[in-house]
């Protein structure tokens, strides 16, 4: 058995069967490239999420679905169906989850950079939370409410930043006073903040019902006990709010739970984590009813595939290519945005064939950089052969632009 199989991705005969079906056959119907994304991975991960922390008396344990990962229609249907909320980041993604029939009342935005023009479609969904990201949205949020719904008790809770981030890139640590490599972040309101805002919220008639922060994304299992130390401080700022008199009803610890992307990666103990919060909110006494995540890659990545077609090998100053007919930047750009991001291809039409070549995996943009994989050991495939390119399920479609001209890609949910 292979590190990444699953209930998405199964060997039969040497062949990839994505949800159960031949990979050919799905690329004869539909071409390639394809996203192909399969709805029982997606359900279990959600429901290990969901019951992973064992019973929790009195406290509801909500997920956020972090809808910029993945905005197919089917999957946001999928995970209200079970039972999630949505984290949305702009009043484009608000809509998509309102379009899936996500009432407004379960999604939380949480817009970094935003202003009246945000503001003002946001509050014409009676309901949905606004989660300020910055002191200086409240008076832009507040007169947006004065002209669009006086008088309306509008939901605000606050991200606070910690001082303290963990992604597994800096492009990605979203709390701290700088990045790991020095870039200054943006994100969250400082803690010494916090209390005055939401006095001045209360004051002006906005109901201020939760705490929030996102300390990055992408964690294994070393980021755990920096994870933790983050933990305890947002913990002590719901005690200190509650004991202010600010009843809240939720604390949300935010997304950043990474999928598994190689054989040799440690997973981050989610199980252990949800069971961890748990604890430290009854210890610390907190009344919140309700404890927040908000999942984007755990939920999606490993649920999702690129297939690629092998137009040809070429040989030239020594290497070895093969051709394939998508190309990184526009279809699947982690690798390219963040420098440490990897994802594993294999050879869908031969998976376990020998021997293994090494290769380079080349895509058809004008750019070197342009490569899905350096020095890769893959089973030669010859023309016509199906590559594909694993954990593509998150922020790979919803990240795909254009570039050269190409169209994005297909998607299917099976
Ligand atoms: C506010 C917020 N919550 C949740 C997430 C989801 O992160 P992940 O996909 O790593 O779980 C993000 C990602 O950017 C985010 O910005």
């Amino acid at each position: 058995m292979f590190w990444w199989e699953n209930e998405f991705l199964q060997v039969k005969a040497g062949r990839l069967f994505p949800a159960g079906r031949d990979a050919a056959a799905i690329a004869g119907e539909h071409g390639t490239p394809l996203f192909i994304y399969g709805s029982e991975r997606i359900r279990a991960n959600f429901r290990r999420l969901a019951s992973g922390a064992g019973p929790s008396p009195g406290r509801e344990i909500r997920i956020c679905y972090a809808l910029k990962a993945n905005a197919h229609p089917g999957i946001l249907s999928l995970l209200k169906n079970e039972g999630a909320w949505i984290d949305a980041v702009s009043p484009g993604e608000v809509q998509a989850a309102v379009r899936a029939g996500f009432p407004p009342g379960r999604i939380l935005f949480t817009g970094t950079s935003c202003g009246t023009s945000d503001f003002e479609p946001l509050l014409r969904r009676p309901g949905l939370t606004i989660n300020l990201d910055a002191l200086e949205q409240f008076p832009l949020l507040k007169a947006a409410r004065d002209r669009i719904a006086p008088g309306r008790r509008v939901r605000i809770s606050v991200r606070w930043n910690p001082g303290l981030g963990r992604g597994f890139n800096p492009k990605v640590i979203t709390a701290g006073a700088r990045s790991a490599n020095g870039t200054p972040v943006k994100f969250g309101i400082e803690p010494k903040d916090v209390p005055g805002l939401f006095r001045r919220a209360r004051a002006a008639g906005f109901d201020p019902v939760g705490i929030h922060q996102h300390l990055g994304s992408g964690w294994i299992r070393d980021d755990y006990p920096a994870v933790l130390e983050a933990v305890d401080r947002i913990v002590g700022l719901a005690r200190r709010l509650e004991e202010a008199g600010f009843p809240l009803e939720f604390v949300d610890f935010g997304g950043g739970f990474g999928a598994r992307y190689a054989r040799s990666q440690k997973p981050f103990p989610v199980e252990r984590y949800l069971r961890t919060l748990l604890r430290r909110l009854d210890e610390a006494g907190i009344k919140a009813p309700a404890l927040a995540v908000e999942p984007g890659k755990y939920l999606v990545a490993d649920a999702g595939l690129v297939l690629l077609r092998v137009e040809y090998l070429k040989r030239c100053f020594g290497n070895l290519f093969a051709c394939v007919n998508a190309g990184t930047f526009n279809t699947v750009p982690r690798p390219a945005i963040y420098d440490t991001a990897r994802h594993e291809i294999i050879n869908a039409t031969r998976v376990d064939e020998k021997p293994k070549r090494k290769m380079t995996i080349a895509g058809h943009l004008c750019e070197t950089g342009d490569v899905f994989g350096i020095d890769v050991r893959l089973p030669e495939p010859r023309p016509g052969d199906l590559l594909a390119v694993l954990n593509a399920g998150a922020y790979a479609r919803s990240m795909a632009s254009t570039f050269n001209q190409r169209p994005i890609p297909e998607e299917i949910l099976v």
